[in-house]
């Protein structure tokens, strides 16, 4: 598993690569994740995690400085599972840059959760819109667990 936390060096490494798939994480890495990359690993032969705690879409900030953080837990479980590359950027590396795409959210966006986490969806679909931009990947891998973050993104 190479890491890597610069943008530029991640391009430079995968943009050969026409066929990969990204696994997406703030960290905290349970079963769940670990499936994903499962599902990653048997789709393509070429795997890409990122993992980045998006300060965006916390809409306060006691709930990001509680959010779970142990990078150290989190990188022995990506040793073991192996994926060829994980992507750590800063905030700078993943947001200091103009993207080719203009965010235009869905109402969807203010419906359920939504509704009480004003910005969260923005946020999300910021950083997803940025990685997506660096990686280009074949395929995406996201976790079920939040349906609405699901929709949101593929529209
Ligand atoms: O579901 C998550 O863990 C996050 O919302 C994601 C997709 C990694 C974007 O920060």
């Amino acid at each position: 598993m190479k890491i890597i936390k610069n943008r530029h060096k991640l391009k430079e490494l995968i943009s050969y690569n026409k066929n990969l798939s990204f696994v997406p994480t703030m960290g905290g890495l349970h079963k769940g994740h670990l499936s994903l990359i499962k599902k990653a690993k048997n789709k393509t032969k070429k795997v890409i995690v990122s993992l980045f705690v998006n300060p965006k879409q916390f809409n306060s900030k006691k709930d990001l400085f509680k959010y779970p953080k142990n990078i150290k837990k989190d990188l022995l479980i990506l040793k073991k599972i192996n994926p060829d590359y994980l992507y750590l950027p800063t905030f700078k590396d993943l947001f200091a840059f103009k993207t080719k795409n203009k965010i235009h959210i869905d109402k969807f966006e203010k419906k359920l959760c939504g509704k009480f986490r004003p910005g969260h969806f923005k946020g999300v679909i910021d950083a997803v819109d940025r990685f997506l931009e660096i990686i280009k990947p074949r395929y995406i891998f996201l976790g079920k667990k939040d349906f609405q973050q699901i929709y949101l993104i593929k529209k």
